[in-house]
């Protein structure tokens, strides 16, 4: 059956474009009713209008608070009754507990480090720094810790031929591509069962 889910996103896009070329190429049994962003310049809208999916922005300013915000951002997910909700490079915290409530083991997101180690916006640079050897990428149910929800999917990557923080992302990058459909699949299919 195909799974029925919105992407948000705040830029590139690249792991959105990824997910939308897999489920074309029958990879991923999927369908993405809608990509929302809280960023109108975020190139992911570019790839949204290309792709034919419906779009939505919703700008922080625009409210009086984050859980303003949230509820609005939410309410337009809601309108597509997606079985799940895919964050993909969506830079913002939800600070809504409504939206926790309501869509409880439902929102996933993709982060490029082993956690629970290096969280934050800034974890292929962090892991270089400290000289890891290596890194790798994590997929995780979001709950209202920062990037600590529950690990549905890890992945180890070899960073030791790396130059920079740059080329540790761009190498973890390559792999996330595969492997967010991958799993967004696998849940389709109920062999990741989100609970
Ligand atoms: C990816 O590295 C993802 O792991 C992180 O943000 C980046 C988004 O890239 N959460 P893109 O917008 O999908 O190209």
């Amino acid at each position: 059956m195909e799974l029925p889910i919105v992407i948000l996103a705040s830029g590139r896009g690249s792991n959105f474009e990824a997910i939308a070329n897999a489920i074309k190429e029958k990879r991923c049994d999927a369908k993405i009713l809608a990509l929302i962003s809280d960023n109108p310049g975020a190139k992911a809208l570019e790839i949204a209008k290309k792709q034919e999916i419906p779009s939505h922005v919703f700008e922080r300013k625009n409210f009086s608070s984050s859980e303003e915000f949230d509820d609005a951002l939410f309410s337009a997910v809601e309108e597509y009754s997606p079985q799940l909700i895919v964050l993909a490079g969506y830079m913002r915290i939800i600070r809504s507990k409504k939206v926790f409530e309501k869509y409880k083991n439902k929102i996933i997101n993709i982060h490029p480090s082993l956690l629970p180690k290096y969280p934050g916006a800034h974890a292929q640079k962090d892991a270089f720094d400290a000289g890891e050897k290596e890194s790798g990428l994590t997929i995780h149910i979001v709950d209202e810790s920062l990037d600590g929800g529950p690990i549905i999917y890890q992945e180890k990557i070899n960073i030791s031929d790396c130059k920079s923080a740059a080329g540790v992302s761009e190498k973890i990058l390559k792999r996330e591509h595969m492997a967010y459909p991958a799993v967004i699949d696998k849940i389709s299919k109920g062999i990741i069962k989100l609970e």
